[in-house]
């Protein structure tokens, strides 16, 4: 059963691992056969994750550190290849949240946000790519959200997740055929980013009641999946479970059919839209759709 888990004997750090989908994800994959490096900012957090893996007879070690500090991402990626002697996969998954309203926006709390969210997310990923690429072979799991679609009150949250899905689809492109691959994950979990949620939106009377979010554990098979050799063919996805819903999402593209003119007037410009592009438009936040096509874009004279 363990042979074939696909994870035996891999070394993989999971960032913001002392709590919440982290804690949830390191434990499966140590109990799947995985050997994990368990990060946090909260030291007390991280090694009580890590020993309640050992106590399990799973193999962890708790590397505390700040992800949005590059030397401690240095230590976190150089511990896992010292304790371990490789490293195979990096859940990078540690982040904060933040809600308001756009009228409520406060530049210190985004640049915090973009610090942690997307800096420590790229702190990561390019200190664990070095070595994978090295080795020929390795999984990158970043996390996004289903709120960097679109959803109201979590407007900074959600440009750090979209900054972490572009990061996603151009780590992917460049490492295609190198061995190594890079896919995101959009979970959905009981905890405290749902807790502070709710309390914003029960307070601003935007929902009367509590959201029921699946708990972090439902998260952590996909998890375990995407970084497993099982997953070898699965790259540059973004991936979502929302509790008992499993879906890839689709990427942004550019919308068919490109209109074509030598040159641009804003009169032609206007005259586009009201014939073509207003009917269009795209739906603000959660839809649902196919994929787009790598095809090349049918290209339509607009004369
Ligand atoms: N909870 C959800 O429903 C939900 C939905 C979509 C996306 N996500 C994403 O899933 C991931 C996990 O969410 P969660 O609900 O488990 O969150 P959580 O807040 O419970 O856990 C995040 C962990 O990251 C740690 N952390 C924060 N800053 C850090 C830093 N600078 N360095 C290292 N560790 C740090 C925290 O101490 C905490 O233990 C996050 O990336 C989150 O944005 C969560």
């Amino acid at each position: 059963m363990e042979a074939a888990s696909g994870l035996t004997g891999h070394a993989i750090v999971v960032t913001g691992a002392g709590r919440g989908v982290g804690a949830a994800a390191a434990a499966e994959l140590a109990r799947l056969g995985a050997r994990v490096v368990v990060n946090d900012i909260d030291e007390v957090a991280a090694r009580r994750t890590a020993a309640g893996i050992e106590a399990e007879g799973g193999r962890a070690v708790a590397q505390p550190g700040d992800v949005s500090v590059r030397a401690d991402a240095a230590a976190l990626v150089a511990r896992c290849v010292d304790e371990f002697g490789r490293i195979d996969g990096l859940f990078n998954n540690a982040a904060l949240m933040a809600i308001g309203d756009f009228v409520e926006y406060d530049d210190r709390l985004l640049r915090r946000l973009l610090d942690v969210n997307v800096v420590g997310v790229a702190n990561c990923a390019a200190e664990a790519v070095g070595p994978m690429l090295r080795q020929g072979s390795g999984a990158i799991l970043n996390v996004t959200s289903g709120a960097h679609l679109g959803l109201p009150h979590m407007s900074l949250y959600a440009a750090t997740k979209g900054a972490v899905a572009s990061l996603t689809y151009a780590w992917a492109a460049e490492t295609a055929g190198t061995g190594v691959r890079v896919n995101a994950l959009s979970p959905l979990s009981l905890g405290h980013m749902t807790r502070m949620t709710d309390d914003y939106l029960i307070a601003k009377g935007h929902a009367d009641a509590p959201f029921a979010a699946p708990s972090p554990e439902s998260n952590a098979p996909v998890v375990a999946y995407l970084l497993s050799d099982r997953a070898g063919d699965v790259h540059g996805q973004v991936v979502r479970i929302s509790g008992t819903g499993l879906s890839l999402m689709t990427h942004p593209a550019i919308m068919t059919p490109v209109l074509d003119r030598p040159v641009w007037t804003y009169d032609d410009v206007d005259r586009a839209f009201r014939e073509i592009l207003s009917a269009r438009q795209a739906p603000v936040g959660i839809a649902y759709g196919e994929p787009a096509t790598a095809a090349p874009a049918p290209v339509v004279p607009f004369d």
